[in-house]
């Protein structure tokens, strides 16, 4: 087969990640999964999640357009030489510490809260963008909250614990849609590296094309999704605010031998003046494990390689 990749980049494992319905109405039972899920991978995969199918197609539809504009196109929303900010967009090269290179275009825009919206990095390729993006993130921002109720419930604390952990309504949520270029030859690139999500809790979709693998015993596991999945990755502050309790879920993106392929995480994440630090309450009669940091600094720290605890 033309897609076949070297062994080294296959997921080896039969395992898949876990998967929660969200239809199923016996929330109890859905609440221990997702708590389960996110102690034992940092990942699973929410289906039957509520958010319409139209929606979903409407928003790959626009983001795939957006990448197929000619590139000087795709430039009226770049992200300023001179920023500091993530925002805008981004062809991206570049080597990890291996001699390995990563590869991928990308945009980010913030689609929540309404005041940290700038407009002027979304793309205006079509004049349904802004609405069908912000009715995702509508729509996400519902999904993670309640997703967030049920991992607060699991530590003992009441719904809002972690959602306050993060800056309750200051909470940022953060678009990001990834082009993948295709890469005849796989042991040259990546398309993303072995990490954790340094934010609060993602929440992925893609296209057709596979590529993302989340690591569990050692071993890499293909992650499967179709039109109806959403993969929901917990990740960084999420771990910190729990005091471990729960894992930030170390994943890569492969890339395809001849297809490009475009992935859409969702990073809901603090606002950069916001204290993350474990819970009080979950410290009580244990020590913290991990150091309290204002976001700025985190992500500082971790996106040059510091030392963090
Ligand atoms: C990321 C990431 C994976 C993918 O952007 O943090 O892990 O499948 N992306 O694009
Ligand atoms: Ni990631």
């Amino acid at each position: 087969m033309a897609e076949s990749t070297p062994s080294e980049f296959q997921g080896t494992s039969p395992v898949d990640i876990p998967i929660v319905d969200l239809s199923n109405p016996n929330e109890d039972l859905v609440a221990r999964a997702v708590v389960k899920a996110s102690e034992t991978w940092g990942m699973f995969q929410v289906v039957n999640h509520g958010i319409p199918t139209d929606l979903i197609r409407r928003l790959k539809e626009l983001g795939t357009e957006f990448f197929e504009l000619p590139e000087k196109e795709k430039e009226a929303v770049a992200r300023p030489a001179d920023s500091t900010d993530i925002e805008g967009y981004t062809t991206d090269y570049k080597k990890d510490g291996e001699g390995r290179k990563t590869w991928a275009d990308h945009l980010f825009h913030r689609v929540w809260p309404p005041s940290r919206i700038n407009y002027r990095f979304w793309p205006k390729n079509s004049p349904d963008y802004r609405e069908v993006n912000e009715e995702y993130a509508r729509e996400i921002k519902k999904l993670s909250e309640k997703i967030m109720g049920w991992l607060s419930e699991g530590l003992g604390l009441h719904r809002d614990a972690l959602k306050e952990g993060l800056g309750g309504e200051t909470v940022e949520y953060l678009m990001k849609i990834i082009f993948y270029p295709p890469c005849p030859k796989l042991e040259l690139l990546y398309g993303a590296p072995h990490h954790t999500d340094l934010n609060g809790i993602t929440f992925l979709i893609a296209d057709e094309v596979d590529g993302l693998q989340a690591y569990q015993d050692n071993k890499w596991v293909d992650v499967k999704y179709d039109d109806s999945g959403i993969v929901v990755i917990i990740a960084d502050q999420i771990k910190r605010i729990s005091n471990g309790r729960y894992k930030s879920g170390e994943h890569r993106a492969t890339m395809d031998t001849v297809r490009t392929r475009l992935s859409w995480p969702v990073f809901a994440e603090p606002n950069l003046d916001h204290v993350v630090g474990p819970l009080p309450e979950l410290v009580l009669d244990s020590t913290p494990k991990f150091k309290p940091y204002v976001y700025r600094e985190y992500k500082f720290l971790k996106m040059n390689k510091l030392p963090l605890d």
